[in-house]
């Protein structure tokens, strides 16, 4: 095989997005679209050339190791971004990418290369035919064999009627690929140097052009506005929920599923409607994530429960652990294996240990609690003291009474209790019970002792004694 350069045009102004940020970037199903046709060249390619516009430090940035980024200054078409790359390229054969198609496959891009190199040609196209080709170039072939591209604005009528489109990748044989963009002109009602005249360039040379279709003609969707950038995103996600679904997870109802592509699921999990899970996530296997739950950046062990409407943002929820339903994980929480957080529960910078429970109620913040240690309904660290946040920390199997303030910066100890509805505002050593609330006082027959004391209601035998306590009485 000869040596394959892959150059990807990412240098578009991406207009008809109408965005401040380069269309490329834009992030399609959890990764920017840049994103995508790196991710192919890296599977194909000796040597990536990545051709950039002028003030595109994110696009650098998205771009990683291993890729050569040239810059081109002026956007003056597609012909003229692929010139720009050609000093990095090298000989060989050249395979350009278009940086807006993400749903060209490896396997296509690796068929095209095949069949370039086996037929010697001197270039290939990849193009797909489809029922909707507005917008796209249009393959314009004679005696069967191509001879020219001619873009949608520049057809004729007749030619606008070709449904075999130019999907913007090509093979080329790098030293006729410099010689005939020498030759491009920008005559088109562009003004652009469009690398697509290249074809008819190397036709009239008397070169062999070969062409090759998509199997599946939904590769070639290129993305220019947000309404494509919608549209594929729909066709990704569904492909994403395909490979889940072929890799052993029940995926309930795929229609209201969202998982974005920078997600990995394990086998036997179970998706519930309504569910979507986002960024570099991590599940693994046989959880289940029940109905209305949102999952961001998050890591799950095996045998995770998500109850019902659990959201989730850069967590850490080990092997066997129960959420929810209705609870919020803020970032840099942490649950330990097997302990539980129930409703209505919010956690933020927190670790859980392995086998405590958070069942109903509270709100944890920059605390530790330790290993089976239980926090009563309604506990609350108090964590904030209006300048600066302060740590709690729970020792391993201690019971903290239902309805407990705690203040921070604040220690209880191993096996410690806390009464009830106290608020602790100094450490408890380990072992001890702490109560911190106002005493019980009962006095017995007050009702009937106050009552006794009124004026009876409506003179002689009136009604007083049996009369209840009013409530602006007092
Ligand atoms: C291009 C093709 C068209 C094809 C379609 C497939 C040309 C002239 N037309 O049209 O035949 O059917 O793709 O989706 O090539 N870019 C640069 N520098 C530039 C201009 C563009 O790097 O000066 C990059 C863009 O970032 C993009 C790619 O080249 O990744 C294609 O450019 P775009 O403007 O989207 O071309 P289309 O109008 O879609
Ligand atoms: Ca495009």
């Amino acid at each position: 095989m000869d040596r394959l350069t892959v150059v990807i045009l990412a240098a578009g102004e991406g207009k008809r997005m109408r965005s401040r940020q380069p269309k490329v970037l834009h992030p399609l199903c959890g990764r920017p679209l840049i994103g995508y046709s790196l991710r192919t060249a890296r599977a194909l390619a000796d040597r990536i050339v990545l051709v950039v516009g002028a003030h595109a430090a994110g696009v650098r940035a998205a771009a990683g190791d291993g890729v050569t980024i040239v810059e081109q200054r002026e956007r003056l078409g597609t012909g003229h971004a692929v010139l720009q790359a050609r000093a990095a390229c090298g000989g060989g054969t050249i395979l350009v990418l278009p940086a807006d198609a993400p749903l060209l496959s490896g396997e296509t891009l690796e068929r095209l290369v095949q069949h370039h190199q086996a037929t010697g040609a001197v270039a290939t196209v990849l193009t797909a035919v489809v029922d909707r080709p507005q917008g796209y170039g249009r393959i314009l072939r004679q005696g069967g064999r191509v001879k020219r591209i001619v873009e949608d604005r520049d057809a004729t009528d007749d030619q606008k009627k070709i449904r075999e489109i130019n999907t913007s990748v090509y093979c080329f044989e790098a030293r006729r690929l410099w010689k005939a963009l020498a030759e491009v002109k920008p005559d088109n009602d562009q003004g652009e140097y469009y690398l697509t005249d290249v074809i008819g360039v190397l036709a009239k040379a008397g070169g062999r052009l070969e062409a090759l279709a998509t199997p599946d003609p939904v590769e070639a969707l290129g993305i220019n506005d947000r309404k494509q950038l919608a549209a594929v995103a729909a066709l990704q996600r569904r492909r994403i929920l395909d490979r889940l679904m072929a890799a052993g997870v029940t995926i309930l109802d795929p229609a209201s599923t969202w998982v974005e592509d920078t997600v990995t699921i394990g086998p036997d999990t179970t998706i519930y409607p309504q569910v979507l899970i986002e960024g570099p996530t991590t599940i693994g296997s046989d959880c289940v994530i029940a109905a209305g739950c949102q999952v961001s950046a998050s890591r799950l062990g095996d045998g995770v429960t998500l109850k019902p409407y659990c959201v989730l943002g850069e967590a850490v929820v080990e092997d066997g652990a129960t959420l929810g339903p209705f609870c919020h994980l803020r970032p840099l929480s942490h649950v330990g294996p097997r302990a539980k957080v129930g409703n209505f529960v919010e956690l933020k910078k927190s670790r859980i240990g392995r086998g405590a429970k958070v069942p109903h109620l509270s709100y944890v913040g920059d605390a530790t609690v330790g290993e089976d240690a239980n926090v009563g309904a309604g506990t609350i660290t108090c964590n904030y003291d209006g300048v600066a946040k302060h740590e709690t920390r729970i020792g391993d199997r201690a019971f903290i009474g239902t309805n407990t303030s705690l203040v921070a910066p604040l220690t209880i100890g191993e096996g410690a209790y806390i009464g009830a509805g106290s608020t602790i505002t100094k450490d408890v050593p380990a072992g001890a019970l702490a109560v911190g609330r106002g005493h019980q006082v009962v006095r017995e027959g007050w009702a009937a002792n106050r009552a006794a004391k009124r004026p009876p209601v409506g003179g002689a035998g009136g009604r007083a004694a049996a009369a209840p306590p009013q409530p602006d009485d007092d």
